[in-house]
This record gives C-alpha cells, sequence and structure tokens, in this order.
C-alpha cells in the first residue's frame, strides 16, 4: 500500500472524488476551452465574465450529491486555460468578484467543504491564455497571441506565484493542488515548496513544475492494462461524464454509467484514485442527468466499494483474463470488468473452495464448485474454481463484484503468467 507518512495520506482512503469544471464557459455551453478551440478574441471572451449569475449555486446541494455517490473529496476549477478566477484574486481582474454574481465561489466551497469536514482541492492552470505575459511555447492549447502582448517568463511566474500563495491562505485547509498544462517543460521545485510550505496535508499532482506526488492518467482506458501491474506510484485518474467536455455542454453525449464502471473499476483495483468530473450549467446546477449518471454509479460504489478499501491488485492468480482480481487477507474479489459471456466465471488455475461467495451488488449468495471441466482436460491440474448461476442478465446495467471468503490467507497463492492474452471460457 502506499503511503506518504504524513497528513498527506488522507489522499489513499478517500479513493473516489468529485471533479467540477465549472466558469463562464458555461454561459454557452459548449466546451470549457471555447476560448482556444473556437479562436475566439479575447475582448470577446471576456464579455461572458458579464453574464455571469449562478443564482442557483448552493455548494452544499453539490456536496450532497458527492456525499451520496460515496466521494471523499472535490476538486474545484479556481482557474482554467482561460485565465477566469473563480476566487477574488488581487491580482487580476478578470474574477467572479467581478461578475454580477460578486461572491467569491472557491471561498463559499472552500467553507461548505470545511463545515462537513469533506476534502477540498483546486484545479489550477499553469497555462493562462489571457494574461499578456504568459511565455507562448507553441504548444498545445494555446490560443493565438494578440497585438500587446508582453511574453515574460519571470513576470509571469511572481503572478502565477501570487495567485498560488492566495489559494493556500485565503481559504483555509487546501487538500489537493491540482496543477494542469505547464506548457513550459521547466522543471522548478521552488513552486510546490511554496505549496507545501502553506498547506501540509496538501497532495500535489504531477502538471506542475514537478512531478509532484501523483500522477494524472486522464481518459485512459486500455483494455490490456487490467493484464499488467498496479500504478507504481500514487495516481489518479480522471474522466469526465460527459464524452465531449468537462465544462458543461448543451446536448453533450453522456457516458453510459457501465462504461463508467468500467473506468472506475480498473483504476481504483489497480490502486489508483478516480476522480469523476461533473459540469454544472450557468445557473450553477448539476443538470439532471449528469446528476441521475452519479447516484447510479454511487448505489453501485457503495455497496461494491469494500472492494477496493485496502486491497492489492491480484490478477495474477488466474489466466482469467475476462475478470480483475483484488484481494486482501483471506478475500478475493472478483470483478467482472468485461460484459460476462456466460452466467458463470471460471478462475483457473485458482482450485481451492471459498468458505462463502456473496455477489456484492446484491447481498445475495453464489454457487460456486471445483469442477471437472472439458476445457481443462489437458492441464495437469482438470478442475477450478467456477462461480455459477450468476444472475448477469438482471444485472446488465452494471459490472458485477463478488467477494470469496477464504478460510486462509491468499498472499502465497501460486502465480500464473500474466501474457494480456484472452482465455476462452468455451470448449474448443
Ligand atoms: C483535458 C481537457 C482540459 C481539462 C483536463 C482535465 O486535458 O482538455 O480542459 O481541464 O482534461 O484533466
Amino acid at each position: 500500500m502506499f503511503q506518504f507518512h504524513d497528513p498527506r495520506d488522507w489522499f489513499f482512503r478517500a479513493r473516489f472524488g468529485m471533479f467540477v469544471h465549472w466558469g463562464i464557459y458555461a454561459i454557452n455551453g459548449w466546451h470549457e476551452q471555447e476560448h482556444y478551440r473556437l479562436g475566439m478574441q479575447r475582448d470577446a471572451y471576456r464579455r461572458l465574465a458579464s453574464r455571469f449569475n449562478p443564482q442557483a449555486f448552493n455548494p452544499d446541494k453539490w456536496l450532497d450529491l458527492a456525499e451520496q455517490s460515496g466521494m471523499r473529496y472535490i476538486v474545484m476549477i479556481a482557474k482554467h486555460m482561460d485565465g477566469f478566477c473563480m476566487f477574488d484574486s488581487a491580482v487580476s481582474d478578470f474574477k467572479i468578484t467581478n461578475t454580477p454574481f460578486k461572491k467569491d465561489i472557491v471561498g463559499m466551497l472552500a467553507d461548505a467543504c470545511h463545515r462537513r469536514n469533506f476534502h477540498f482541492g483546486v484545479y489550477f492552470s499553469a497555462l493562462d491564455n489571457l494574461h499578456k505575459n504568459y511565455p507562448r511555447t507553441g504548444k498545445g492549447h494555446e490560443s493565438a497571441a494578440e497585438p500587446g502582448d508582453e511574453p515574460d517568463y519571470d513576470k509571469y511566474m511572481q503572478f502565477i506565484r501570487a495567485q498560488v500563495r492566495e489559494l493556500c491562505s485565503n481559504y483555509g485547509k487546501l487538500d489537493m493542488f491540482w496543477w494542469d498544462t505547464n506548457r513550459t517543460g521547466i522543471v522548478d521545485r521552488s513552486v510546490n515548496a511554496l505549496i507545501r510550505n502553506l498547506q501540509p496535508s496538501c497532495v500535489i499532482n504531477d502538471r506542475g513544475w514537478d512531478e509532484g506526488d501523483f500522477g494524472t492518467p486522464e481518459r485512459n482506458y486500455d483494455k490490456s492494462a487490467y493484464a499488467f501491474e498496479a500504478f507504481a506510484r500514487p495516481t489518479e485518474a480522471c474522466e469526465s461524464i460527459g464524452s465531449q467536455s468537462w465544462g458543461f455542454r448543451k446536448d453533450e453525449d453522456y457516458f453510459t454509467p457501465h462504461y463508467l464502471m468500467r473506468r472506475m473499476d480498473m483504476m481504483l483495483s489497480k490502486r489508483a484514485n478516480f476522480l469523476l468530473n461533473v459540469g454544472p450549467d450557468a445557473d450553477g446546477l448539476i443538470p439532471p442527468e449528469q446528476a441521475r449518471i452519479l447516484q447510479v454509479i454511487g448505489r453501485w460504489y457503495n455497496r461494491v466499494g469494500e472492494a477496493w478499501q485496502d486491497t492489492g491488485f491480484s490478477c495474477g492468480l488466474t489466466a482469467n483474463r475476462d475478470v480483475i482480481l483484488t484481494s486482501k487477507n483471506n478475500v478475493l474479489y472478483v470483478h467482472l470488468i468485461e460484459e460476462p459471456k456466460t452466467t458463470s466465471v471460471i478462475l483457473n488455475p485458482i482450485n481451492i473452495l471459498p468458505a462463502r461467495a456473496t455477489l456484492l451488488n446484491t447481498g445475495e449468495p453464489v454457487g460456486f464448485d471445483l469442477n471437472r471441466l472439458p476445457i481443462l482436460h489437458m492441464e495437469p491440474v482438470k478442475t477450478a474454481l467456477r462461480l455459477y448461476h450468476l444472475p448477469v442478465e438482471r444485472l446488465i446495467n452494471e459490472l458485477p463484484v463478488i467477494k470469496l471468503e477464504f478460510d486462509r490467507p491468499i498472499e502465497n497463492w501460486p502465480v500464473v503468467a500474466v501474457t494480456g492474452q484472452e482465455t476462452s471460457t468455451a470448449v474448443q
């Protein structure tokens, strides 16, 4: 298990968090990078701020939804690549307190989190497309220069440091600093040192001026990935429930809950945290379809979540590549990461009977035996643990997780070579 051995260890207990992409881009509802992706002029983009007035914003409603869904932390956009500050920065005029809304949204959310002991983090873009001193590098996500720009790395860094100091000083305890898009390629440890000095429980990601505390695979679903090892360093995978955008998008094509469950399962099993993003609308509401998807995922997560509490990644115990295995002590969890092809699961070469088998999704018992399987007729061991009569058709929209309790610890069981090749469940 990973540990920092300091207050940052909250991160390994929390596991599942809510990411929130919210800013003035919610007004047009196209994409959080509309300024860059549509090639908008800065002045036209800036004018959106005069229309931002999310009267329905109530941080407790967001946190209720997050908590009910099993999430234990929230990471809110303090500033995206458009440079708009959702906090009252003293070094920028392009900010929430200069909109008709006037109130400091980061502050309101931070207060609500602190009141209910919910871990609070901020996303902060290292790239600020609307700042005249931003030193363009010609890399992705940078919009065009405009007349009057004065690229200057040192001045820009003074500005960044001032805002980092504000976020780390003015909002109480900060648990996560989520950098994005440092295009400079420069390593400068003094930037994260500033955060660490001010906020000892703050975990920092790897997209700033050094590698930080944890890696951030994004929208990453390598289907072969589960065949190999768990992550070697602390990791947090992120994904949005919208397939096109992270910010609010009118007419978004949402991922299905089942697809998101597979992504989560794979990442959580490999010991990563999972940060699932929502995009509130311009009124400050998490749209009903987004809330519904989170609730479906939450009901599932709350029932099967023990399969990722202090568990190790144990896929090497079986040759069956349609499942992921996690384990602790004498308990093995079987995750049906692929759509089940039959109503049974064969876990060869495991050849030991559990004392009990339970489908965590519903709490019902699962049938099991050591079956003499035709498919194993050439193998030295001709029987294998089979879980059978699984109600897979009833669970067609969710990912089944089965808990197997053995009468001995499983840690010394033989490990099979993991090839990444599919094994067939049918007789050949
Ligand atoms: C992608 C998006 C960016 C978003 C980020 C979150 O890089 O382009 O807008 O903030 O994902 O990880």
